[in-house]
């Protein structure tokens, strides 16, 4: 089952829990939360106060992909606010084992990010310590940027390093994801599909789900 998560970053934030409410109706399976810090990409979003306030308009888990410099800080906080699975950059962390270990001590589920430019070989031997994998299919910072294509080698490349390891790991692509992109990588492996362009800045989000989900069940 290939699962939707759309991306806040792309949401009118004035009217956050009401777009929350909009995608939960219209099936989304996951809530994609992008926190910047304006460190380690140039661009600030979201702390855990704003995560906390509109936890309680759904019962979607919240996927809590950090894009921060020190991520070991924002671990707890964010657990606190109501992260259900949290996602940390490779290239953030200098004690990824370590920081993979503190957040399922919290209990929440716990995935490595990938930027374009790092190869999956980096995570090889941590992946009897996650549950998912987050491939990045653009440079992270900014919503709305375009997909890149030559990703598509390394999430198969991925895809086949999950299956041999035999583990239960999710495989999450994220950036420039709409019915076309996603096709193409729900055919080189990937299991969930965070869009934000494609859902909330279209002309109708129940029609951008649908199509998503469209696209998903004619591939795989
Ligand atoms: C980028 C973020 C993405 C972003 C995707 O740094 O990680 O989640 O919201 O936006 P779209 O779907 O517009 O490319
Ligand atoms: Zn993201």
């Amino acid at each position: 089952m290939i699962r939707i998560a759309p991306s806040l970053l792309a949401s009118d934030f004035g009217h956050l829990a009401d777009q929350i409410i909009e995608v939960e109706k219209y099936g989304a399976d996951w809530i994609h939360v992008d926190v910047m810090d304006g460190h380690f990409v140039p661009n600030i979003t979201f702390g855990p106060p704003v995560v906390a306030s509109v936890r309680k308009y759904t019962g979607l888990p919240f996927d809590v992909h950090l894009m921060v410099e020190d991520t070991d800080k924002f671990i707890v906080p964010f657990r606190n606010a109501g992260a259900d699975i949290i996602t940390v950059h490779q290239e953030s962390c200098k004690n990824l084992s370590r920081t993979i270990r503190s957040i399922k001590k919290i209990g929440a589920k716990a995935g490595i990010v990938l930027k374009p430019a790092t190869p999956v070989i980096t995570i090889k031997d941590m992946l009897d310590e996650i549950d998912l994998v987050l491939i990045m299919t653009v440079e992270p910072g900014f919503g709305n940027q375009k997909f890149i294509k030559s990703i598509l080698q390394k999430i198969k490349d991925m895809r086949k390093m999950i299956e041999l390891s035999k583990r239960e790991i999710l495989l999450e692509v994220d950036g420039g994801i709409d019915k076309n992109t996603a096709k193409s990588v729900i055919d080189a492996g990937a299991d969930v599909l965070v869009a934000g362009t494609s859902i909330f800045k279209s002309s109708s989000i129940k029609t951008a789900i649908s199509s998503l989900r469209e696209a998903s069940k004619k591939h795989r």
